[in-house]
């Protein structure tokens, strides 16, 4: 088979976490522009959403919720991909000593036990079947930790990325693949949202805002932040066969953010 080929998805079955804002909504249309049978969840369906039979509405951060999720997938048939997109963080600002028992476990839920139980319930499938591409959202902050409102955030990503490794490791020779992707900046509909309200503060243009939160990460040497349609590319490649001897990896799309290698 070509290599365009390769990158097709016909007849498989996705299911994208987060899908229906940011990123995910991205990732979701790809999928389904490469040929997948896409399944979305988040907590609330988007008004007009164009696919409600392919919408499971659940919070993926409580056990019921992946549950919910997780019967619904068995219900379909099982799924051939899955990709974890959803994440965020809501602590408050004022560093690590303003974090909260019960902050901690919300960024954990949220971040990554979410992920370990979906994970759990609808990996077992794959594997008998002998094929299955699982890949992980982590972040830049997991080896670029921002302290002042995201530390909690930060090491969730840190536990998802080993946790995704050890997965990748364990389940390589049943024939799943499972790799992480870690955004830097992304522009999404919430960070022009943020630009607004960091331009109306300081007085600035929109582009005088955008380089300051540019400048506040020590600079980004592409001098913008991730579009969600590269975030998409990224992801419709590795969930394809194009990349079927990647395994294990971190794929970072920071456009040089990060400094070190
Ligand atoms: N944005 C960035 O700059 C950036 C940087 C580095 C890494 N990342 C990572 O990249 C991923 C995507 O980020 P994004 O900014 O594109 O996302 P986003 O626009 O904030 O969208 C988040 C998605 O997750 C859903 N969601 C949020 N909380 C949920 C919950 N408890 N249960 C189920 N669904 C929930 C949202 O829908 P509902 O609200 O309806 O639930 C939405 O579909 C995340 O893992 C994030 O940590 C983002």
């Amino acid at each position: 088979m070509g290599s365009v080929d390769r990158g097709r998805l016909d007849g498989r079955r996705a299911l994208v976490t987060g899908g229906s804002k940011g990123s995910g909504a991205a990732v979701a249309q790809r999928l389904r522009e490469l040929g997948a049978d896409v399944y979305v969840t988040a907590r609330t369906m988007p008004e007009g959403y164009e696919h409600p039979d392919r919408f499971i509405a659940a919070d993926t951060s409580t056990a019921e919720g992946t549950a919910l999720v997780a019967s619904s997938i068995a219900e379909a048939g099982g799924v051939d991909v899955l990709v974890h997109v959803v994440g965020g963080a809501s602590t408050p600002s004022g560093g690590f000593a303003a974090i909260t028992d019960e902050q901690w476990a919300t960024e954990l839920q949220l971040n990554f036990l979410g992920a370990v139980r979906l994970d759990r319930a609808l990996l077992p499938s794959m594997v008998r079947s002998g094929h299955g591409v699982v890949l992980h959202f982590t972040s830049i902050q997991r080896q670029m930790p921002q302290y002042d409102a995201s530390l909690a955030y930060a090491a969730a990503k840190a536990a998802l990325r080993t946790y995704s490794k050890g997965l990748a490791n364990e389940l390589a020779p049943h024939g799943v693949r499972v790799n992480a992707i870690s955004p830097g900046g992304i522009e999404t509909e919430a960070y022009e949202r943020f630009v607004d309200r960091i331009a109306e503060g300081n007085g600035l243009s929109r582009e005088g805002a955008k380089q300051k939160i540019l400048d506040s990460l020590g600079g980004v040497p592409l001098g913008r932040f991730a579009r969600t349609e590269e975030i998409a590319d990224l992801v419709g490649f590795l969930v394809s066969d194009q990349a079927s001897a990647i395994v294990g990896a971190e794929y970072v799309i920071d456009g040089g953010t990060v400094p070190t290698t």
